[in-house]
């Protein structure tokens, strides 16, 4: 019998987990194909030239298996390789920062919304734009917070350093009074609850999973799984530790998952 086709979902780390949780949870008979380059994260701090070559050669890595669609769950990459990625597949591309603005905008009451994300996704001006296309008259201010995945990686998101990092880095934020806030890294949901005690519970937070999710499900259609299915064959695939990565993903997927290593190329190519 064939093999179904599943859907592949790609991050700099283990960020791109938050997107595959809601997969799972809105889809849950689709077979995931997950790749992490954490060998390389974060991506962030990298040019946009980096950025475009290392997503690529994990879209050719990923793309060697018959897939229904591909999922760029990391912000840094979307920004810089989704339209180009669109037009290369033959398949729907889907990536998190649409999805993440949309629902930003069906939240806020006041207007103000604030975007949280990596170095690059903050320059990009990629939230901005995609926000006031949505909504012109929106007050949406960005931030940079480059030491809050390497946090994540390290597995320190429930320690005291991390409430201490996120503390002193939001800071600036607390005097825009924003009634929204976008977490515009698919890192950052990990660190969810120090975000929320920080910027205190009159902030909605914003993760673009569950948004993703409904996304990927209108391009492939509804999930219809049987009840006596068997459960769909998931592989995550790091290029870094496959030890610290198990560890996160069990952890955050309430489940025990399946990991493998790749290695990509160190090379730059064009
Ligand atoms: N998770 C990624 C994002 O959504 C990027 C983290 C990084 O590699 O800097 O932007």
């Amino acid at each position: 019998m064939e093999k179904e086709k599943g859907i592949a979902v790609i991050d700099s780390g283990v960020g791109g987990l938050t997107v595959v949780k809601e997969i799972m949870r809105q889809l849950p008979s689709q077979p995931i194909l997950y790749m992490g380059d954490n060998a390389r994260c974060p991506y962030g701090s990298k040019t946009p030239e980096e950025i475009r070559a290392y997503s690529f050669q994990m879209i050719d890595f990923v793309t060697r298996t018959p897939l229904k669609a591909l999922v760029i769950a990391c912000n840094t990459a979307t920004a810089v390789v989704l339209d180009e990625a669109k037009k290369d597949l033959p398949v729907p591309v889907i990536g998190v920062i649409e999805p993440g603005a949309r629902a930003a905008v069906n939240a806020t009451r006041n207007g103000r919304i604030g975007v949280i994300g990596t170095e690059a996704t903050i320059r990009s001006q990629a939230y901005t734009r995609s926000l006031l296309q949505i909504k012109p008259d929106l007050h949406v201010t960005g931030l940079a917070c480059p030491s809050f995945v390497p946090l994540v990686e390290k597995h320190l998101a429930h320690t005291e350093e991390a409430r201490r990092v996120v503390s002193e880095t939001l800071t600036p934020l607390l005097r825009e009074e924003l009634d929204t806030l976008i977490l515009g890294c698919t890192h950052y949901p990990l660190l969810a609850p120090v975000i929320q005690e920080v910027v205190g519970d009159s902030v909605t937070l914003i993760s673009s999973a569950e948004e993703t999710a409904r996304e990927l499900a209108a391009y492939i259609g509804p999930d219809e799984r049987k009840e006596k299915q068997a459960p769909p064959d998931h592989v995550f695939v790091t290029t870094g530790d496959t030890g610290m990565f198990r560890e996160i993903a069990e952890e955050w997927l309430s489940r025990t998952v399946r990991v493998e290593y790749h290695a990509l190329e160190r090379s730059l190519k064009s």
